[in-house]
């Protein structure tokens, strides 16, 4: 069924419990959550980067149509979410579509310029009635992102945290504790100390950025000191071209794609179903 990502973030945050937003790329993608979630009995988050949506040039209705089926029919609560945006036109699209949530990215701006931008970005979203997640403290790893403003290695502090959230009024923090986006290996040095520092500095809930560097223990711990929205990409993407390179070196021959996107969706599946029951047990021993 259809669920509003600020009623899951809330959800998960007064269970203590993480909810996973994993992002889309193709169709296969979108079933894998829906099944993997499915098969977890977990509610997740479906999201679309602003990179997803120019890969399929521009228009995020397409691809929207086809969560939308695939969301409504499900037997768990989803949310539809577009991730990543730098261009507030393209958060028209998303009200356009029937998301109920944009994360504005202006992570790699200056603080001043971080807070007009991202505090515009808010007023604008509630009067859409979106829920509005923004980062402070540069999660470095995205592809082309500027590097001037913030080193990868730059951490969010709590006491500017806290004036972030009240200067800009968002729903949800994205902040850099260690995460770097699209790594390979879950080797990840969470701040683990710094994640409930923050926790106890802002009066919102906190979004994990690059969450497939993470091993399963330190994204229990992470959710046990506060962090609630924890996004998976790469992880997915893993799976999947290791599922069609498996494939294709097996059968040099085949040109159907049937073939091998069905290992590479039942590969994703796993993902998903371990992420999201990793993430909703934060009472690890
Ligand atoms: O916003 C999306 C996430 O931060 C995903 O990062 O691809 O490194 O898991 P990841
Ligand atoms: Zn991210």
């Amino acid at each position: 069924s259809v669920a509003l990502t600020g009623d899951l973030v809330a959800d998960a945050r007064a269970a203590g419990r993480g909810i996973a937003a994993f992002n889309v790329i193709t169709l296969e993608h979108a079933e894998a959550i829906v099944a993997g979630a499915e098969e977890a009995a977990r509610p997740v988050i479906l999201q679309v980067s602003e990179n997803a949506v120019t890969f399929h040039g521009g228009r995020l209705a397409p691809l929207a149509a086809a969560l939308h089926a695939l969301v409504v029919s499900s037997s768990v609560p989803l949310a539809l979410h577009l991730d990543h945006i730098t261009q507030l036109s393209l958060a028209e699209q998303a009200v356009e579509c029937g998301f109920s949530s944009v994360m504005f990215d202006a992570g790699a701006l200056p603080y001043a310029e971080n807070v007009a931008a991202t505090g515009h970005a808010v007023k604008w979203a509630h009067a859409n009635g979106i829920w509005l997640e923004a980062e402070l403290g540069y999660v470095g790893g995205k592809p082309d992102a500027p590097q001037t403003a913030h080193a990868p290695g730059v951490r969010t502090d709590p006491v500017e945290a806290r004036e972030y959230v009240r200067a800009t009024g968002v729903d949800a923090l994205a902040v850099a504790v260690g995460t770097s986006h699209a790594m390979t290996s879950r080797t990840a040095e969470l701040d683990h100390d710094l994640i409930a520092r923050l926790k106890d500095a802002v009066g919102v809930p906190l979004v994990l950025h690059g969450s497939s560097g993470v091993s399963d223990e330190n994204l229990k711990r992470a959710v046990e000191h506060g962090m609630t929205k924890v996004n998976i990409g790469t992880a997915l993407n893993i799976a999947f071209t290791g599922a069609v390179r498996a494939h294709l070196a097996r059968n040099s021959t085949q040109v159907d794609p049937r073939r091998y996107l069905a290992g590479a969706r039942e590969a994703m599946v796993r993902v998903v179903r371990q992420a999201t029951e990793t993430l909703g047990c934060p009472d690890v021993a």
